[in-house]
């Protein structure tokens, strides 16, 4: 593949510090060719692979995915299994990523997943702690408002415990409590599959970020889409409420 305009033109300063991504629009994708839904999640998954190691080529600092999600629980149970199964394979798999020193982290409330899902979570995010390529974080049963949540109550907890004055609490203190932290917030969320909605992504991390909402199906995001939704991101005038 010949290097598009992002990789080889673009000054690097321009690109997002952190990209998120809702990578939506698998079941559409395999219901169009009459496959199970669980192959679309399937294809989903490779391109979540491809897509993550082009955005560590482009210089991309923070890459934030969103792949299953609080709500995703009320699919049916077939379906959520699968994905589950899927993950496994991928937290094993994704020890791949050590030789593209990615660190990865895992945002989300990790109580309702299986033991041994967890376990390999806490193992992939242990080995690859020190790694300073790329941070990757996946999203799993990740709530924006539950993110919220347990930053309040962790930091009632420390303003009970006395380690915190409650009129000290402000939107720097209150950040580092969500699960996002020390990441900035994201520059840039991209969703594909035409749905123009945030899903509860990321809720009070995304207060300026730009959204670029594209007629793509997950699996079918090519590295040209990522440029695509770059350069718009570059076209835009990013004014945080001055003039
Ligand atoms: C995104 O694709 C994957 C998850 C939410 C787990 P979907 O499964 O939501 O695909 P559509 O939106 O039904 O096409
Ligand atoms: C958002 O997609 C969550 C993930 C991509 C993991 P959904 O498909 O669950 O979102 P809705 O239901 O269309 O809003
Ligand atoms: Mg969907």
């Amino acid at each position: 593949m010949t290097p598009s305009k992002i990789e080889s033109e673009i000054d690097k300063s321009l690109v997002p510090v952190h990209i998120g991504i809702i990578m939506d629009g698998n079941g559409r994708w395999a219901k169009k060719r009459r496959l199970p839904r669980t192959s679309g999640h399937y294809k989903g998954a490779e391109v979540f692979k491809k897509i993550t190691r082009y955005c560590k080529k482009i210089g991309i600092s923070v890459l934030t995915v969103f792949a299953f999600s609080t709500e995703n629980w009320q699919r049916p149970k077939e379906e959520v299994n699968s994905i589950m199964n899927l993950l496994r394979t991928y937290l094993v798999d994704a020890f791949g990523f050590k030789d593209e020193n990615i660190k990865i982290r895992f945002i989300g409330n990790r109580e309702a997943l299986d033991e041994d899902i967890v376990k390999k979570m806490e193992e992939l995010e242990s080995v690859s702690k020190d790694f300073d390529g790329m941070t990757l974080n996946i999203a799993v049963n990740y709530s924006g408002r539950t993110d919220v949540l347990q930053a309040a109550r962790r930091l009632a907890e420390s303003v009970k415990e006395g380690a915190l004055e409650a009129e000290n609490i402000d939107e720097k203190e209150f950040s580092k409590y969500l699960y996002t932290y020390p990441c900035p917030d994201p520059d840039l969320i991209i969703r594909p599959s035409g749905e123009c909605r945030l899903s509860n992504f990321m809720l009070w991390q995304s207060a300026y970020t730009e959204f670029v909402f594209m007629d793509i199906l997950w699996p079918d995001f090519t590295e040209r889409d990522l440029d695509k939704a770059i350069e718009e991101y570059i076209n835009r005038d990013r004014r945080f409420g001055k003039i």
